[in-house]
């Protein structure tokens, strides 16, 4: 047995991976991007399509990745690598773990600029900042932090080593345990706060922009938008859920498991868009406002809300503990790879990849100010980064990733692997898998790049 298979931990139970795993999901995609992208696209037909993503590409994907992580139980390079060896795949199918390891890598750079945010508005929020904001007053705070690198560039910075920090030790120790208390309480947390905006906001403004839709609505644009946020906010495509799958006990249920990751993925999302948009509609904030729209809006609710300041520094705390929870499986990857391979110590390991993200993070956070040019296509370094990985190698990687299980991983060494789970439900999966995800992807993202 290659020594690659020697393993850090296994989760101790089910629920564990499920934590684990919601973990990496749920994170600033559902509370930062999930809204603004939602503002950008139209709203209700927008949203239709991304939970028909959720279910008929992000679910079946995500249990593509899981499995192929517990079947060779090893980091997802020398996973190829092994089926390589084994002459079940065929070498140059290692490309897929490369691109996944640096899609997480980029994505992680301007990840950590996003979450230094949530820290900017933590500080804000336990000093009060928030008390009697207006939404120009609002607008202003947030044009202020991006103005000023050197504050971004000190939460950038305590991101990336609290970050380095956590991976480096083991994934399975402690990071359940985090994520048991983080997930309840943000949901409670989003929950009353929805209840709060919806009985100051606009409501029927919000309910009509989320949940109204007509067909003209749905176009190419739209629907790749909501193919690569279901896999953002899933964390499938890039190998992280695939890194979790090598820990994952042998006697449970994996499409179960993936299942609840999904419907509380989407719960925390949907959260997210009714504490946001009944204020966005009530206060007039430009729905499009892109990256903006939550860190806007949100003051404004812990403004006029009693208790503000404590629910405000709750809430920003809370996101910032899920923001680092979704980071660490960026690097999972990466430092899994160098670890079991050339037996650098975890924390060394982190600690070298640590060093290039914060590299291109500070180039992130420049593009918001001093660097503030387009680079192509009229877009500065942080919307470049941000497309590249969310509309090209993160669909990319989902596609080749899929179609190495479907097409290329012998059927009975998955089937064996899927033994907890029915017959019929695998037929199923491996069907949609085969039939609908993978051509639904292939057919979006190249039609959505040759823009149709
Ligand atoms: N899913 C996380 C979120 O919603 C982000 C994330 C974590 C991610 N790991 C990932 C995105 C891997 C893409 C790939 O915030």
């Amino acid at each position: 047995m290659p020594e690659s298979r020697c393993l850090q931990g296994i989760w101790s139970s089910p629920w564990i991976f499920i934590f684990a795993a919601s973990g990496s999901a749920v994170g600033l995609g559902n509370i930062w991007k999930f809204p603004y992208v939602l503002g950008q696209n139209g709203g209700g037909a927008f949203l239709l399509v991304y939970c028909l993503c959720l279910l008929l590409v992000g679910l079946p994907v995500l249990i593509a990745e899981v499995a192929l992580g517990r079947t060779v139980r090893s980091n997802p390079i020398d996973t190829v690598n092994d089926l390589s060896e084994r002459r079940i795949v065929h070498s140059a199918w290692v490309v897929v773990p490369w691109i996944a390891g640096i899609t997480g890598f980029l994505i992680l750079s301007f990840y950590s600029v996003i979450a230094g945010w949530s820290f900017a508005y933590l500080e804000r929020a336990i000093s009060g900042d928030f008390m009697g904001i207006t939404s120009s007053s609002a607008t202003d705070m947030f044009s202020e932090l991006l103005a000023e690198p050197s504050e971004m560039l000190l939460w950038h910075s305590v991101f990336v080593v609290l970050v380095v920090m956590t991976v480096g030790q083991s994934v399975t120790r402690g990071l359940s345990a985090v994520v048991r208390f983080l997930l309840p309480a943000l949901v409670i947390t989003l929950g009353a706060l929805a209840v709060y905006s919806v009985s100051i906001g606009d409501m029927d403004s919000t309910l009509r922009f989320m949940f109204q839709w007509s067909w003209q609505d749905v176009t190419f644009d739209v629907v790749l938008a909501a193919v690569s946020l279901a896999l953002f906010s899933l964390s499938v495509g890039m190998g992280a859920m695939f890194a979790y799958g090598a820990y994952i006990n042998k006697r449970m249920s994996i499409a179960r498991a993936c299942t609840i990751v999904v419907g509380v993925d989407l719960l925390v999302a949907l959260l997210s868009g009714l504490v946001i948009f009944p204020l966005v509609f009530a206060f007039q904030i430009d729905v499009e406002a892109g990256p903006s729209l939550t860190f806007v809006s949100l003051p404004i609710i812990f403004g006029n809300l009693i208790g503000g300041q404590f629910f405000a520094s709750i809430f920003f705390l809370l996101l910032v503990i899920a923001a680092l929870t979704s980071a660490i499986s960026m690097l999972e990857l990466f430092v899994a790879w160098l670890h079991e391979k050339f037996y650098i110590a975890r924390l060394k390991a982190a600690f070298l990849m640590g060093v290039l993200v914060w590299f291109v993070g500070v180039a992130v956070l420049l593009s918001f100010n001093h660097w503030d040019s387009d680079i192509v296509l009229g877009l500065n370094f942080f919307e470049v980064l941000d497309s590249v990985t969310s509309l090209i190698l993160l669909p990319i990687g989902a596609i080749l990733l899929s179609i190495l299980v479907a097409w290329f991983i012998p059927h009975a060494m998955l089937q064996n692997e899927m033994i907890t789970q029915r017959l019929s439900h695998f037929q199923w999966w491996y069907n949609v898998l085969k039939y609908i995800s993978i051509p639904a992807m292939v057919m979006i993202t190249v039609a959505g790049w040759i823009g149709v």
